[in-house]
């Protein structure tokens, strides 16, 4: 069997932000499956900050080929299977990139099961670039107690928003999230039962962190990096954690990243920065997961999910994200 197979594909590597000129739009009929392969028609796409660096030449994620379909996570149906642990009409989850159909070795992708979540939730609340990512950098490496008080930047994005909830149930006494527009504040302190919000495209956001943490902040889950960044280090107490999931800020010029001016602060508030990715991890993947779904069965972890529609607007959807142009979790049905 093969399908028609309708796709985005890099042309060219941006310089700054994307255009486009730097993307492709071409069809063509899928290969014919050989032993150990599967094929695919993908339903959902995750639109994930990681694939603007993906653009990139020498990228640290698997990076786009120039002609090839550009790298992300997607959830969609086996329409043939030439591999024993699956079958036509299994729902899975992996590497499925920009296009309608994938051909894809059977050991990359995951069985995902549709009568305990929705397809798009494995993408999102209980995804490893949004629900496992958020959960590790909460529990694991910013180790929030009761009592803390914990500042997100991108707070209004799909791995930020989840982030505050996670805060929260952890005990922190006050989650204050940072995110883009007076609409974002709102949607965290209404939707997301966060205790404060600051709009940093229109607010000071040195000033707000003043008024809203007066006894400094104990955590700061970061996404964005830069000024905002600098303006939280300004603000840690005895022994913060500083958790480095993201520096979106930086990604479309990341031939020269900034580094935060006030990192001293760390030393003089015996305080620790500390990165980590996802896949760091993997052993505990199971025990994020159960407690993810068992958040969202509860209710008390909401995630919104904004889904676009069509594999040729995948390239527009990308800047959507990138111009925080969404609520939550950004997906394409392609
Ligand atoms: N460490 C890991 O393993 C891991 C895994 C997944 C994701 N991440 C990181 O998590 C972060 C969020 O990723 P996501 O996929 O969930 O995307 P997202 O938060 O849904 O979308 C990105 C958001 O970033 C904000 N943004 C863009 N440019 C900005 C700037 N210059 N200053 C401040 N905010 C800016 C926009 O929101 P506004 O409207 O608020 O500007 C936008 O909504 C990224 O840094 C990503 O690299 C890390």
């Amino acid at each position: 069997m093969t399908e028609l197979n309708k796709k985005i594909v890099l042309k060219s590597r941006p310089a700054t932000r994307p255009d486009d000129s730097n993307f492709e739009y071409r069809e063509e009929q899928t290969a014919e499956l050989t032993d150990g392969m599967l094929l695919i028609k993908v339903d959902l796409l995750g639109i994930d900050a990681f694939i603007r660096t993906t653009l990139n030449e020498g990228s640290f994620h698997r990076g786009a080929e120039i002609g090839g379909v550009i790298p992300a996570l997607g959830v969609g149906v086996v329409l043939e299977s030439k591999a024993d642990s699956f079958a036509a009409g299994d729902h899975v989850f992996g590497p499925l990139c920009s296009q309608t159909h994938a051909v894809m070795p059977a050991f990359t992708m995951k069985k995902i099961d549709t009568s305990v979540a929705p397809a798009s939730a494995y993408l999102g609340a209980l995804g490893l670039t949004t629900g496992l990512t958020a959960y590790f950098g909460i529990v694991d490496v910013g180790q929030v107690k009761p009592g803390d008080t914990v500042v997100v930047s991108g707070a209004a994005g799909a791995v930020g928003s989840v982030a505050g909830q996670i805060a929260r149930l952890s005990g922190a006494s006050k989650v204050i999230g940072i995110a883009g527009g007076a609409h974002k504040s709102k949607f965290l302190v209404d939707e997301l039962k966060f205790d404060a919000a600051i709009d940093y495209k229109n607010e000071n956001v040195a000033a707000r962190l003043d008024e809203l943490a007066p006894d400094g902040i104990n955590v700061f889950f970061d996404n964005v990096g830069g000024d905002i960044l600098d303006d939280v280090l300004m603000r840690i107490v005895e022994g913060s954690r500083i958790v480095i999931c993201g520096g979106i800020s930086q990604y479309e010029n990341m031939d020269d990243v900034r580094g935060p001016k006030n990192y001293l602060k760390l030393a003089e508030r015996r305080a620790r920065m500390e990165g980590f990715a996802v896949f760091h991890f993997a052993e505990h993947y199971a025990r994020a997961e159960k407690s993810l779904a068992d958040w969202l069965r509860s209710g008390e972890l909401v995630v919104r999910e904004q889904i676009e529609q069509g594999v040729e607007n995948f390239p527009a959807v990308m800047n959507l994200l990138m111009t925080g142009g969404h609520y939550g979790k950004l997906l394409l049905k392609v």
